[in-house]
């Protein structure tokens, strides 16, 4: 097993189906339109010596080293910015070539420190290559003239080093920003000798516009821009390809590693989803997976004020069994329950909802998919007959216009941002809708045409809105319609839609957005020839979530953009696998595939494959089983991978219900928040100490492979086995493989899924089957997985969350990009010196008129309970809106959120809580009482 070399091919592929065929060094080669030399030369295995092309970056040819000869043309020109002709024929080495190059080899390596025995490149370093491959053996023109040998390092950045000393001015660091990342945080200072990099005016890194992508240290040809682990660790020996464990996007990176140790991760060119980039979180922030803070020995306690006790794996299984089944048969089978994860497996939440099933007996399985995207879930399957996002991210490189609704992808997708912000300098039109001015708005080269900054809570009426005025004014697409969806229901659907509520300027006085943006807006989406749809949890998690996705489902069908690369309607997924979770039969009304627990046929191939009876009753969701625990009739949880106690709504009803119960078994990395509610800790692993698959926000499923030793000594998947056994549910699995397959003859949208495929395709879109061997990257291109398209009517029914004279503000919440949810990785690693405590951003006006500086200590009160934060003074948010991140504990946001929720999910309302604000001196009651409590429970642990 070694390090895994993507080949470059220096500059990036042509898209032209017609092909050119020429002569390079006497061979015959045919290549698409468009190629350059450089890239033709390299696909029949000829690499032309060069510096500053890279196949991840559009060619610029200022390193004069790629110089070939070209028969009939003068001079020699630069291989990377020259394209093929047909019957060209090219010379790549000659010995005028060979002069030349050498020329300016010398040139570059007279101002280069000749350290290469103790360079942290340590021979992965192009300058070196080059050197060897150009055959320069002597440099004339000696080291004592003037260089640039002397200069500072910039360490700022807590995860790279920038050296000068080494830089060759390549600007290939400059074009990665620009190019792959779209921060443009870099440029090339002075011409000349004097030219050099700088991330702005007299600021180092840390303090730039740079987010700490990384790509420019991926780009980087030399040492200059350097991984500080490469710094510390040296040079990766062997590499495993696994999936990042955040966000949905579900970048594919190469785990670079010495023996156990992961030196650095880079992203895989190969990757689907991400093309070879990351953001800040995938590429440096692993470093919680190897945090002193990680509990990996299991313990118990009789009750939550008793101090923990370790105990061996064999002993905190046979107490949890015992206690599960004390509690069932004492209170019932329906008394106990358990709650998947979004951050493990599919493999693994397969699992866990088969033990609730098939080993407890009921339907109690809930996931936290519940409270973000469940609206998506029902929404979409009642239009399309499919929960399933519509694209795959490549998608958006058709889009003509994009409408953002709810979703901030620059923080929350950072690397899908990316490709959007790509796809937007190149002249996609970009409509945002978000009571905030998120980054998208504007920003270096992309400005939103129209920004709809609607009040909280009035997402159907604006979207119902933008649907009115495509039916008034004709620009409904009638063909579409006709030919793809039930006319009849559109027609009602029409009526409704054309009703005077509906109209702009009605809905103008309620959203507060002008009747002429929304008319702009709609005319501008439904005239494109493409228009795509994507949105996040500003959509879904509204006690109106599921009708918002029901109304952006009828726009997009009204105005024919489903079916095909560039349209299309996209959630946003936000963990890492929150739709595998979703997919895995998480929730207590469907089995895997989403098909429902009453339906017998389904139940017929779980009951012949697990050789049980399954109840046919759906269970209970979150929020019942924590009411039912204040009853006393829900008395024991198994919770793997989640952190309810922060994570989820109305903090002091989830720790009455926790509270409560009698056995609450909690699996995870660290002792979280829940934890401090449990009587039993499994200790969890990392995804870099465990196989699996993952499925990310386009449906797209891969492969996480184990890089070290599980630091627990199991997997979850092996815990859960074991607990399974326990309770008396045998299961026999050897391999997360072998639940793979189990998966694929249980669940027909996975029928052709298996590791096997996984490996050899590199990922695959469900639905995979007879029909899609490869997977399906577009949903919906013929016809709707439910046949014909159906409008269902939308109606805009306000929150009972309502502003007044005391809560006169709305509070209005989402992410940052450095931090991750609930902040338990993202918080462990240095990814916390950009985001220390959650802020509340506040417009300057409601400030002023409540005394409220900059950086001020603020009570932030709702109806539901108080909590206090520091002010952030800015106009990204609209005068009457507050807006806050919830990453840091000690801030107990959700202490504040209300527990409204969505009519048909019951997914949380935490985009619409009615506030008040005035000035404090510190930490309120009940985050006192909290973090004395969480101190006492984590000395206790310590202890
Ligand atoms: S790390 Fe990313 S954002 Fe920062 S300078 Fe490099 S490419 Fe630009
Ligand atoms: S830092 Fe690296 S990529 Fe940037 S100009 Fe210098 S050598 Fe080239
Ligand atoms: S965009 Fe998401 S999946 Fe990609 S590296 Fe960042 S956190 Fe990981
Ligand atoms: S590689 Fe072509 S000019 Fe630098």
């Amino acid at each position: 097993m070694g390090l895994i070399q993507e080949i470059d091919y220096g500059t990036k592929p042509s898209a032209a189906t017609s092909l050119v065929t020429l002569s390079i060094d006497g061979q015959s080669v045919a290549v698409p339109e468009g190629t350059s030399i450089m890239r033709a030369a390299m696909q029949m295995g000829t690499q032309i010596p060069k510096l500053c092309a890279t196949d991840m970056l559009d060619s610029f040819g200022s390193c004069r080293l790629c110089l070939v000869e070209i028969e009939g043309r003068a001079g020699t020109p630069a291989s990377c910015t020259t394209p093929v002709a047909p019957g060209m024929v090219v010379h790549t080495q000659n010995a005028k070539l060979a002069k030349l190059r050498r020329g300016v080899m010398e040139l570059y390596i007279s101002d280069h420190p000749l350290d290469c025995l103790t360079c942290s490149a340590n021979g992965d370093c192009e300058l070196q290559d080059m050197a060897g491959a150009v055959g320069l053996r002597d440099v004339r023109y000696g080291y004592a003239g003037e260089n640039h040998l002397g200069q500072d390092k910039d360490v700022s950045n807590p995860y790279f080093q920038f050296d000068p000393s080494k830089c060759i001015v390549c600007s290939r660091c400059v074009r990665a920003c620009a190019e792959v990342q779209g921060t443009f945080a870099l440029t090339i200072e002075g011409s000349g000798f004097a030219s050099k990099v700088s991330a702005g005016i007299d600021e180092n890194f840390f303090d730039s516009e740079c987010v700490s992508c990384g790509a420019c240290v991926q780009a980087c040809p030399t040492a200059t821009l350097m991984e500080k682990s490469v710094v510390e660790i040296g040079q990766p020996e062997h590499s495993v390809v696994t999936t990042c464990a955040y966000c949905g996007v579900g970048c594919s990176f190469k785990a670079e590693m010495r023996g156990e140790e992961v030196v650095r991760m880079v992203p895989y060119k190969d990757g689907k989803a991400n093309h070879g980039h990351s953001c800040v979180k995938g590429r440096f922030a692993w470093g919680y997976a190897t945090h002193r803070d990680r509990v990996t020995k299991p313990m118990i306690r009789a009750k939550i004020t008793d101090p923990w006790r370790e105990v061996s794996w064999e002993e905190a299984i046979a107490y949890t069994a015992a206690e599960f089944k004390r509690i069932q048969a004492k209170h019932g089978k329906d008394s106990i329950g358990g709650i998947t994860s979004s951050r493990c497996t599919n493999e693994e939440t397969f699992l866990v909802q088969k033990l609730i099933r098939a080993g407890f007996g009921n339907n109690n399985v809930d996931t936290c998919a519940r409270v973000c995207h469940s609206p998506t879930g029902y929404g979409l399957s009642k239009t399309f007959g499919t929960s399933a996002g519509t694209q795959d991210f490549d998608s958006v490189d058709h889009a003509d216009v994009i409408l953002v609704i709810g979703a901030n992808p620059t923080d929350g997708h950072p690397v899908f941002a990316s490709r959007m912000k790509k796809r937007l300098r190149e002249g996609a039109k970009l409509i945002v809708v978000d009571p905030r001015r998120i980054d998208l708005v504007r920003m270096p080269h992309v400005q939103a045409t129209q920004h709809l900054a609607l009040r909280p809570g009035t997402n159907v009426a604006v979207v119902n809105a933008l649907a009115h005025v495509v039916v008034s004014e004709g620009l409904a697409d009638e063909d579409f319609i006709r030919e793809r969806c039930d006319w009849d229901e559109f027609a009602e659907w029409a009526a409704f839609i054309l009703r005077p509520e509906n109209s702009p300027e009605t809905v103008a006085a309620l959203s507060g957005v002008p009747a002429e943006t929304i008319r702009a807006a709609a005319r501008l989406y439904a005239g494109a020839p493409n228009g795509a749809i994507y949105y996040g949890l500003g959509v879904t998690e509204h006690s109106q979530g599921s009708s918002t996705v029901l109304a952006i489902a009828n726009l997009a069908m009204a105005t024919g953009n489903i079916g095909r690369p560039g349209v299309g309607v996209n959630p946003l997924r936000g963990q890492n696998n929150v739709q595998g979770s979703c997919d895995m039969g998480s929730f207590p009304h469907e089995f895997p595939g989403y098909r429902h627990v009453s339906n017998t046929d389904a139940r017929e191939i779980f009951e012949r494959d697990w050789g049980v009876a399954l109840s046919a009753e759906p269970g209970l969701r979150i929020p019942n089983m924590l009411d039912a625990a204040m009853d006393g009739s829900f008395l024991g949880l198994y919770i793997q991978g989640e952190d309810i106690a922060q994570s989820d709504p109305d903090t002091k009803h989830i720790v009455g219900g926790l509270t409560a119960m009698e056995c609450v078994v909690v699996q995870d990395l660290f002792l979280n928040e829940t934890a401090n509610y449990a009587h039993v800790f499994l200790p969890g692993c990392s995804f870099l100490e465990k196989d699996g698959t993952f499925t990310n926000a386009e449906r797209r499923i891969q492969r996480v492979r184990k890089v070290m030793a599980p630091k627990n000594g199991y997997g979850d998947w092996e815990i859960t086995q074991m607990l399974a056994n326990a309770m008396g549910l045998k299961m026999h699995y050897t391999h997360p493989s072998e639940i793979m397959d189990e998966i694929a003859r249980t669940t027909p949208s996975f029928a052709g899924v298996s590791f096997g495929a996984l490996d050899r395709l590199g990922s695959i879109q469900w639905p995979c089957n007879e029909a899609a061997p490869e997977g399906t990257p577009v949903m919906h291109i013929d016809h709707f997985v439910r046949g014909r398209g159906k409008f269902v009517i939308s109606d805009y029914i306000p929150t009972d969350e309502k502003t007044g004279p005391r809560f006169p503000l709305l509070l209005t919440t989402g992410r940052i990009l450095s931090q991750y949810n609930v902040g338990a990785q993202t918080r462990r690693t240095d990814n916390a010196l950009w985001h220390e405590e959650d802020l509340l951003e506040i417009h300057p006006h409601d400030a002023e008129v409540r005394g409220v500086k900059d950086g001020a200590w603020v009570k932030l009160a709702s109806r539901a309970g108080e909590t206090t934060l520091r002010a952030k003074l800015t106009d990204r948010v609209a005068p009457g809106v507050v807006y806050t991140t919830f990453h840091h504990p000690v801030t107990q946001a959700n202490v504040i959120t209300t527990d409204y929720s969505d009519w048909a999910t019951n997914c949380p309302e935490y985009k619409v809580t009615a506030v008040q604000i005035s000035l404090s001196n510190g930490p309120s009651d009940w985050q006192k009482d909290y973090q004395a409590h969480s101190a006492a429970a984590r000395r206790i642990a310590a202890e």
